[in-house]
Protein backbone atom coordinates (compact mmCIF):
# COMPACT_ATOMS: atom_id res chain seq x y z
CA UNK A 1 0.00 0.00 0.00
CA UNK A 2 0.81 4.06 -0.05
CA UNK A 3 1.42 6.49 2.47
CA UNK A 4 -1.44 9.39 2.12
CA UNK A 5 0.15 12.57 4.68
CA UNK A 6 -2.68 15.45 5.36
CA UNK A 7 -0.53 18.55 5.32
CA UNK A 8 -3.08 20.34 7.15
CA UNK A 9 -3.93 17.91 10.10
CA UNK A 10 -0.72 16.81 10.55
CA UNK A 11 -1.58 12.82 9.83
CA UNK A 12 -1.04 9.83 8.23
CA UNK A 13 -2.92 7.18 6.78
CA UNK A 14 -1.95 3.72 5.08
CA UNK A 15 -4.00 2.54 2.53
CA UNK A 16 -4.11 -0.87 1.39
CA UNK A 17 -3.63 -2.10 -2.51
CA UNK A 18 -7.24 -1.42 -4.18
CA UNK A 19 -8.84 0.43 -1.35
CA UNK A 20 -9.62 4.23 -1.79
CA UNK A 21 -8.11 7.06 0.07
CA UNK A 22 -11.58 7.60 1.74
CA UNK A 23 -12.35 4.24 2.57
CA UNK A 24 -9.14 3.62 4.32
CA UNK A 25 -9.82 7.19 6.03
CA UNK A 26 -12.98 6.09 7.27
CA UNK A 27 -12.02 2.80 8.49
CA UNK A 28 -9.17 5.21 10.40
CA UNK A 29 -11.84 6.82 11.87
CA UNK A 30 -10.68 10.24 10.47
CA UNK A 31 -13.66 12.60 9.32
CA UNK A 32 -12.95 14.04 6.00
CA UNK A 33 -16.02 15.75 4.16
CA UNK A 34 -17.82 12.94 1.53
CA UNK A 35 -21.66 12.46 0.88
CA UNK A 36 -22.24 9.89 -2.46
CA UNK A 37 -18.58 7.93 -2.02
CA UNK A 38 -18.75 7.39 -5.64
CA UNK A 39 -17.15 10.29 -7.28
CA UNK A 40 -20.96 12.39 -8.21
CA UNK A 41 -21.74 14.69 -5.70
CA UNK A 42 -17.83 16.49 -5.60
CA UNK A 43 -17.84 16.95 -1.87
CA UNK A 44 -14.99 15.26 -1.39
CA UNK A 45 -12.80 17.17 -3.48
CA UNK A 46 -9.13 18.02 -2.34
CA UNK A 47 -5.90 18.99 -3.46
CA UNK A 48 -3.55 16.45 -4.45
CA UNK A 49 -0.01 18.27 -3.26
CA UNK A 50 2.08 15.20 -4.16
CA UNK A 51 1.86 12.04 -6.07
CA UNK A 52 -0.21 10.47 -8.31
CA UNK A 53 -4.06 8.50 -8.02
CA UNK A 54 -6.17 6.08 -10.14
CA UNK A 55 -9.18 8.12 -10.46
CA UNK A 56 -12.67 6.89 -11.83
CA UNK A 57 -14.98 9.77 -10.82
CA UNK A 58 -18.68 9.53 -12.44
CA UNK A 59 -18.92 13.26 -13.29
CA UNK A 60 -17.92 14.65 -9.56
CA UNK A 61 -15.03 16.89 -10.88
CA UNK A 62 -14.07 18.81 -13.91
CA UNK A 63 -11.32 18.67 -15.99
CA UNK A 64 -10.27 21.96 -15.27
CA UNK A 65 -10.32 21.07 -11.89
CA UNK A 66 -8.10 17.83 -12.34
CA UNK A 67 -5.75 20.29 -14.44
CA UNK A 68 -5.56 22.27 -11.06
CA UNK A 69 -4.39 19.03 -9.17
CA UNK A 70 -7.84 18.65 -7.37
CA UNK A 71 -8.65 14.72 -6.92
CA UNK A 72 -11.86 13.01 -5.41
CA UNK A 73 -10.37 10.80 -2.59
CA UNK A 74 -13.73 9.05 -2.85
CA UNK A 75 -13.07 7.11 -6.26
CA UNK A 76 -9.13 7.16 -6.53
CA UNK A 77 -6.30 4.75 -5.18
CA UNK A 78 -3.28 5.89 -4.76
CA UNK A 79 -0.58 4.73 -7.39
CA UNK A 80 2.63 6.59 -5.07
CA UNK A 81 2.54 8.12 -1.84
CA UNK A 82 0.43 11.11 -1.52
CA UNK A 83 0.35 14.60 0.15
CA UNK A 84 -3.07 16.18 0.16
CA UNK A 85 -4.23 19.55 1.44
CA UNK A 86 -6.42 18.67 4.40
FE1 LIG B 1 -19.18 12.45 -3.74
FE2 LIG B 1 -16.56 12.02 -3.45
S1 LIG B 1 -18.10 11.93 -1.94
S2 LIG B 1 -17.61 12.76 -5.19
Amino acid sequence: GFNVHFAKMGDDLSVAPGQTVLAAALAKGMRLPASCTRGVCGTCKTKLLEGKVDMQHEGGIRQREVDQGFFLPCCSKPLSDLVVDR
